[in-house]
C-alpha cells in the first residue's frame, strides 16, 4: 500500500473511507507493536501551583497615623510623607510638596493640594492665587518671607501631591493624609489656623461649604480655626475679596 505521506490528501481522505466500509475499526502502524514493551506512560501530575499569598490587608489610614506619630520633628514629617506610598496622587506629581514659610509662626495656613505652578517648585502656593495669598497676609502684616517669627506665616496643603487636572482629591485620599496634617500641626504649634477652601475645611473642620462656614471661627486639632475662601476662588470671584478682607481682619484681631 502506498504511505500516506505518499499520498494527496484526497487520496488519503478515499483509502480512509475504503477501510472504514470494509469494517476497520482501528488504525495500526506499518510495524508490529509489542505493547508490553511500552513504558506505561504515568500521567503526568498537574504542576504544584502556589496557594496565591493572602495579602495582608493595608489600612492606609493607619498606617499614615503610624508614620506621623514616629515623626519627631518637621524633617522626619516630611521624609515619612515622601516615603508613603498609599496614596496615588502621588505616582503623578515631580515633587512631595510639604511646606513654606516660618516654623516658629503663630499662623498656619492649610491650603488643598498644589497645582502645576507649586509641583514644578516643591512649594505651596507659588503660583496667580498664592501670589494673592501672600497680599493678603500682607496687607495685615504677616508673610512667609520674614525670620520675625511674630510676623510670619506658615504654609502647608491638605494634600502634598498635585491631583491630575487639578481635581480636588477625594475623601478617601484627604482621611488618608489627615493624620499627617494632624501631626503637621503638632509639630509647628501655631497659635491658630487658616483653612482656605473646602477640601481643607473638610480636613480641619470636618465640614464642607467654605462659602457658608467663612469668617466665623470653629475649632479644628485643637486650635482656633479661621475658614477662609481660596483664594483660586477670589480670583475668579473678585466680589468675594470684600468678606475676605473681613475675615483677615478677625485674624489680626484674634493675634
Ligand atoms: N492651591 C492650594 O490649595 N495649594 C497650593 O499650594 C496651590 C494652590
Amino acid at each position: 500500500m502506498t504511505r500516506a505521506e505518499e499520498m494527496d490528501w484526497e487520496t488519503a481522505a478515499a483509502a480512509f473511507a475504503w477501510q472504514f466500509d470494509l469494517g476497520a475499526t482501528e488504525a495500526i502502524c506499518d510495524g508490529p507493536v509489542n505493547r508490553y514493551e511500552l513504558e506505561v506512560a504515568v500521567p503526568k501530575a498537574a504542576p504544584v501551583v502556589a496557594a496565591p499569598a493572602v495579602l495582608a490587608e493595608v489600612d492606609p489610614v493607619a498606617e499614615a497615623t503610624a508614620l506621623a506619630a514616629a515623626a519627631r520633628d518637621l524633617d522626619a514629617l516630611r521624609e515619612a510623607m515622601a516615603g508613603f506610598s498609599h496614596c496615588e496622587l502621588k505616582q503623578g506629581a515631580r515633587n512631595t510638596v510639604f511646606c513654606d514659610g516660618h516654623p516658629g509662626a503663630r499662623v498656619m495656613i492649610v491650603g488643598e493640594a498644589p497645582g502645576r505652578d507649586e509641583d514644578a517648585a516643591g512649594r505651596p502656593f507659588v503660583g496667580r492665587a498664592g501670589q494673592l495669598l501672600d497680599r493678603m497676609f500682607a496687607a495685615i502684616g504677616l508673610s512667609r518671607e520674614t525670620p520675625d517669627a511674630e510676623h510670619a506665616i506658615y504654609i502647608t496643603n491638605v494634600m502634598p501631591w498635585r491631583p491630575p487636572q487639578n481635581r480636588d482629591p477625594d475623601a478617601r485620599e484627604i482621611a488618608m493624609m489627615k493624620p499627617f496634617l494632624a501631626r503637621h500641626v503638632e509639630l509647628v504649634q501655631p497659635e491658630l489656623l487658616v483653612v482656605v477652601g473646602n477640601c481643607s475645611a473638610d480636613a480641619v473642620l470636618g465640614q464642607r461649604g467654605i462659602t457658608r462656614l467663612r469668617g466665623k471661627w470653629g475649632q479644628g486639632f485643637g486650635l482656633p480655626v479661621m475658614p477662609m475662601c481660596h483664594p483660586a476662588y477670589l480670583l475668579r470671584n473678585p466680589a468675594a475679596k470684600r468678606e475676605a478682607w473681613a475675615d483677615l481682619l478677625e485674624v489680626r484681631a484674634r493675634l
